[in-house]
């Protein structure tokens, strides 16, 4: 594998394998399978699980990581093309990301939304001009549009509490959120489930409907898998009979870029927190997932993220299996 950045770039198979390694490597632990390896981990936006989930991931496999971000004490980082450096930041991306993959056997780069341009962001331009400059094997850790990471473990997650794939209700909802986030998760997430061939429903309040190519490329995916894919602002229609409720905040595409106008937008949607009434008519068994972090009491109540139908801590730690199935793979782990 020279590349784990997307699952639309793997067949249900090689997915299913990923998730059946993933399982493994928990079932039966191969403290020497990466022996001598080294993955490099380049945090340009913050983390907590997916900084110390691949670090655990290599440690489990007997390698090795190291990780640099901006944070560090490092010579400040220029990520703009074209300019001229005569600013704080005395090193620019196009040495330090060829000098820190060749470090190691494979990268890992975490690069969020610059939240300018959707157009910009849709292209992945910033993750790409990294990408572009390396011949190592690099994970995608969370880009403008993708999260193929937490897309693998919640797939397992799924799998783990027997969740149907075919014949089973997802329901990714847009929840309250102070700030405009990221389209990353939703937009990778709508994908898995329409992937795993789930009835997938997006439950969104007026004016954050997620761009018409990413709805696009989800509703073929699913209608591929034999699922099926719509829009609700009806909460009460769309959460019937559901299995999962996925929760996420994610900024309005009508004013991407536009901070002031996409809060004024926001401003009386408080109510959108995920409580335990809106589980009414959800399957008896219906399962609560965000990919954390999360706002308790803002993106979802106390009552249910602390209660039986959150899974969250279930599927932020498939984050270290699924990442060690991915790194095996990668790295020529020996089955
Ligand atoms: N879910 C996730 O990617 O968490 P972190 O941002 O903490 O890595």
């Amino acid at each position: 594998m020279k590349a784990f950045n997307d699952l639309g770039d793997f067949s249900d198979e090689e997915i299913q394998a990923l998730v059946s390694l993933a399982s493994r490597l928990d079932q039966h632990p191969e403290p020497d399978a990466l022996k001598g390896k080294v993955l490099s981990l380049l945090f340009l936006s913050p983390s907590l699980r997916t900084l110390a989930s691949f670090q655990a991931a290599m440690t489990r496999l007997g390698g090795g990581s190291f990780v640099i971000s901006p944070d560090m004490s490092i010579h400040g980082l220029e990520t703009r093309p074209g300019i001229v450096m005569d600013g704080a930041a005395a090193e620019h991306i196009r040495e330090a990301v060829p000098v820190i993959a060749s470090y190691g056997d494979a990268i890992g780069i975490r690069a969020f939304a610059e939240r300018k341009s959707l157009e910009h962001d849709m292209a992945e331009v910033e993750f790409k001009s990294m990408t572009d400059l390396i011949d190592t094997p690099y994970i995608n850790m969370e880009s403008a549009m993708g999260h193929p990471c937490q897309n693998l473990a919640d797939w397992k997650t799924m799998d783990d509490f027997n969740v149907p794939a075919n014949g089973g209700k997802f329901v990714l909802s847009w929840a309250y959120h102070p700030k405009a986030l990221p389209l990353a998760v939703p937009a990778s997430t709508l994908y898995t489930a329409a992937r795993r061939g789930m009835d997938v429903t997006v439950l969104q309040p007026e004016g954050f409907e997620l761009p018409e190519a990413i709805v696009s490329r989800s509703r073929q995916a699913a209608e591929a898998a034999g699922g099926s894919l719509r829009e609700s602002y009806d909460r009460t229609e769309a959460l019937e009979g559901a299995h999962i409720v996925y929760a996420k905040s994610w900024s309005s595409t009508q004013h991407y870029g536009d901070r002031l106008a996409d809060q004024k937008l926001r401003t009386g949607l408080e109510d959108w927190c995920v409580d335990e009434d809106w589980f009414d008519n959800a399957a008896e068994d219906c399962r609560f997932m965000h990919c954390l972090p999360v706002r308790r009491g803002v993106v979802v109540s106390e009552r249910v993220l602390d209660g039986p139908r959150s899974i969250v801590i279930h599927e932020a730690r498939n984050r270290m299996l699924a990442q060690m199935a991915v790194l095996h793979q990668m790295l020529g782990g020996q089955s």
